[in-house]
């Protein structure tokens, strides 16, 4: 799981950071990459020539040191990274991760990081549980900040309790842990996601049914670029010709029935877009053999029924309800005015309203032009190809969801 992983390793001032040398040692028999920040307060306890030698890499102390910044910037220093790995993290880094600090090398690397933080927590009983700690515990929590540890025994201040770094087997298991979940990396990882893509087929008889014009090429695209920023995609299609997108849980399904319940199967999620052209009814009553065209007899009459409506299903509100849902809108007249009501009425966040009259190649084409209208308003989106249209609204919801903590 720690082959070829690139881990930037923040050394911060705590008695616990004379174990950092062994973690180095363990971290790197598994093929993993370490890079060492040292605090000015950690170089009481370690020295940057130890984990030099034991990371095989320079150590980083200090913001200004011109040469540094030439050669490798803070920002640089920690996006080249997998995760970052606070070890020991003292009360002092924890309160000023929580604030936003940036007051020296490790708290600017850490603040402009894009990559997922581990913390390894060592100080004292009485610190760990003050109501500050535990406060700033709760905020880098719902940051996703990863927390291992800490542990209870015999503190190096004579006290005992609480507040023991985890001990580096268990640091250990614990990045592999993260690797082993955050398989895919991105802004959208360990976020999990619904898609609903293409048409649905309502059977009339075992061998005929209803069916619509979609291609499923939209909602593919979409499942492909949720993919591709990390999420961890349940792609529910009704029959298309369209390729899998690598990677993603494909659950194939026919009719509206079966649409939803995989849908609802797949909860709890952080995003939902259901992109599919399901079919508003379905056959009441099929047929469950062929109907038979008997000479002279009248042709059969087909009585509908209405289909569950994903889209506004998942949009009740409710503690299962997706952070975002979004819907599309397919018409042919007032394409901005019915979304903007479709977006009311169904209780999504956004809709993706496109004009699939005849003649404008939306169905079934590569090209689309649509409108994204939300509670804020409507953007008008110029003609763009599917997937080009799929990359932009998979940028707009990570970043409307960059900062909230992942359902899991
Ligand atoms: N939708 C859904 N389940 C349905 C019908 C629609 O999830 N039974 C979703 C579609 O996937 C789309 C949105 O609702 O995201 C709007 O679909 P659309 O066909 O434009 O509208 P309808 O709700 O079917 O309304 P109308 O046909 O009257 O325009």
């Amino acid at each position: 799981m720690l082959e070829q992983r690139r881990i930037l390793l923040i050394v911060a001032g705590g008695i616990a950071a004379v174990k950092i040398p062994d973690l180095i040692r363990r971290l790197r028999e598994r093929g993993a990459a370490v890079r060492c920040i040292l605090t000015k307060s950690g170089a009481q306890f370690v020295t940057p020539l130890t984990l030099a030698a034991l990371s095989g890499d320079k150590v980083y102390t200090d913001l200004f040191d011109l040469k540094d910044e030439a050669e490798m910037g803070h920002i640089r220093l920690s996006r080249e990274a997998d995760i970052v790995l606070v070890a020991p993290a003292t009360a002092d880094l924890m309160a000023k991760m929580a604030h936003g600090l940036a007051d020296d090398l490790a708290t600017t690397a850490l603040l402009a990081t894009d990559k997922p933080v581990m913390i390894a927590p060592s100080m004292n009983v009485m610190m760990w549980t003050h109501p500050a700690t535990q406060a700033n515990l709760s905020t880098l929590q719902t940051r996703q900040i990863t927390v291992v540890g800490p542990g209870a025994g015999d503190l190096a201040c004579g006290e005992v309790g609480d507040g023991r770094m985890a001990e580096v087997p268990d640091i250990i298991a614990a990045l592999s842990r993260h690797f082993q979940k955050d398989v895919r990396r991105g802004p959208l990882a360990r976020r999990r996601a619904i898609v609903t893509s293409g048409p649905t087929h309502e059977p009339i008889d075992p061998v005929r049914y209803i069916a619509n014009r979609s291609s499923g090429k939209q909602g593919h695209a979409i499942a492909a670029a949720l993919i591709a920023q990390g999420a961890d995609v349940t792609l529910i299609s009704g029959p298309t010709t369209e390729p899998t997108p690598d990677g993603v849980k494909l659950v194939k399904v026919e009719t509206a029935e079966q649409m939803m319940k995989a849908a609802q199967a797949a909860l709890p999620v952080d995003i939902a877009v259901c992109a599919a052209a399901v079919a508003d009814w379905g056959v009441s009553n099929p047929a469950p053999g062929k109907i038979k065209k008997t000479a002279g007899a009248k042709p059969p009459t087909v009585k509908l029924a209405p289909n569950p409506d994903i889209l506004a299903t998942l949009s009740k509100p409710g503690s299962r309800r997706p952070r975002l849902v979004i819907g599309f809108a397919a018409e042919t007249s007032n394409v901005v005015k019915n979304a903007k009501t479709k977006r009311v009425s169904k209780q999504c966040d956004w809709i993706v309203a496109n004009d699939v009259s005849p003649g404008t190649g939306t169905f079934g084409g590569d090209h689309n032009t649509v409108h994204l209208v939300t509670a804020d308003g409507v953007e008008d989106w110029p003609t763009l190809r599917k997937q080009a249209i799929a990359d932009r609204l998979v940028e707009r919801i990570a970043t409307a969801l960059s900062g909230k903590a992942s359902r899991e």
